[in-house]
């Protein structure tokens, strides 16, 4: 399946791995839910606490393309091999679908307050970081064996 979709982008002229043009989606969702989560606890802004937690609605919704990119990247780029980074990123990108998920059920993002709720938001900007670094280190192999 992974080939026949590379194929039928390949003649539409698009040459890129696809997984890079996704990661922007949940993990610019992820840094303004916990930014605007943050600004909300100054004065008369608590009103930005809401516009967080669509951001978090949004990073949701975009975590399914952007790990089912990741695994046709993966298979097509790397084939398919197993490393330790590939596991990584599988194992946080289920930790913070579900933290996203857990968010968007029990948050009340009428009243914000500094409790165990944002305590999860900052801990979706955690699994981002270590999602967007182990990314990074794939995409650094590539080049490393592309110049070597
Ligand atoms: C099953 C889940 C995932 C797999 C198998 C996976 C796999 C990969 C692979 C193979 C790369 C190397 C570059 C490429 O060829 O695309 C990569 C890069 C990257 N991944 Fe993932 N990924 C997954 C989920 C995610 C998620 C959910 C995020 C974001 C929240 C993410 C963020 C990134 C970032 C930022 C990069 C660096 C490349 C770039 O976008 O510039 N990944 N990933």
């Amino acid at each position: 399946m992974t080939e026949v979709i590379f194929e039928f982008l390949n003649k539409i002229g698009f040459v890129h791995p696809l997984h890079p043009a996704l990661t922007h989606i949940p993990m610019g969702m992820v840094m303004g839910a916990v930014t605007f989560r943050l600004v909300s606890f100054l004065p008369r802004l608590k009103f930005l606490a809401r516009t967080g937690y669509h951001c978090i609605i949004l990073g949701l919704l975009g975590m399914l393309p952007t790990a089912f990119s990741g695994y046709l990247d993966w298979q097509h780029t790397f084939g398919g091999t197993w490393e330790f980074l590939i596991i990584l990123k599988m194992v946080l990108a289920v930790v913070l679908t579900v933290l996203l998920a857990t968010i968007a059920i029990v948050d009340d993002p009428e009243n914000p307050r500094f409790d165990k709720k944002t305590l999860f938001y900052l801990l979706t900007l955690l699994l981002a970081i270590g999602l967007g670094f182990s990314g990074g280190e794939l995409t650094h192999q590539l080049l490393q064996a592309a110049l070597h």
